[in-house]
């Protein structure tokens, strides 16, 4: 898989791939993620990413020759699977969607930045839109490495056994269960017996219970239409 982001403020996205499991991934030759300056891409000396609004008002709008120098230049290179802008009034992003995504091979991320790029950025490329929440952050770069870890942490090979995917809270519709390590008690705070018992069966048993019983809790909306 290869992610190439495009972004006016690439320094956001060092530190999140350069660390832990992104970078294994890289390492491991399951991934590669590259971070674009969209600046690189811009005309005159100002090197102008953005301008006024046509019709007035307050803020900046992305320009779309540098967004269309870039992306051009990347799918010159390689067939893209999807190009994806992040932006809040995009469709909001969750765990089936980063399932979606993880079975893809190459895609870019356009991080969207003050109001957003000219329209027309949009209509000519952009095949999907994402958002992580209804929030304003601002820039998409924080937004686009959330994705890419949800999507990345999916790749066969990338999590080991001990951090594997398929249990995740989500991954089956439900919230995971409590979990524990040593110390079996602390001050007076006990481990549930059943967790040291070597049974696996119950153990599987208690622990299907308590995602349901934890679900049911915090997110009853998970369980709307599903019999268990
Ligand atoms: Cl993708 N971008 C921005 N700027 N804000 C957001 C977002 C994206 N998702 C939620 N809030």
């Amino acid at each position: 898989m290869r992610i190439d982001i495009i972004s006016v403020v690439p320094g956001l996205l060092e530190g999140p791939f350069s660390h832990s499991i992104l970078k294994r991934a890289e390492e491991k030759g399951l991934a590669t993620v590259r971070v674009h300056n969209l600046r690189d891409y811009a005309g005159g000396k100002q090197k102008q990413v953005d301008d006024y609004a046509f019709g007035g008002g307050a803020g900046m709008v992305m320009m779309i020759e540098p967004i269309a120098k870039c992306i051009e230049a990347l799918k010159s290179e390689r067939e893209y699977d999807e190009v994806i802008y992040m932006t809040p009034d995009g469709k909001k992003f969750d765990q089936q969607m980063a399932n979606e995504l993880s079975l893809k091979e190459n895609f870019i991320i356009l991080c969207g930045h003050y109001k957003g790029v000219d329209e027309r950025v949009r209509l000519k490329w952009i095949t999907k839109e994402i958002s992580i929440g209804d929030y304003v952050l601002s820039g998409g770069e924080l937004a686009a490495a959330v994705v890419t870890d949800a999507i990345i942490r999916l790749i066969p090979g990338v999590l080991n056994d001990e951090s594997s995917a398929l249990t995740d809270s989500f991954q089956d519709g439900l919230l995971a269960p409590p979990v524990y390590t040593r110390p079996a008690d602390y001050e007076g705070m006990k481990v549930p017996e059943i967790l040291m018992s070597g049974h696996q069966a119950k153990i599987d048993t208690w622990r299907f219970e308590a995602s349901v019983r934890r679900t049911k809790e915090r997110r009853p909306d998970l369980l709307e239409g599903k019999e268990i």
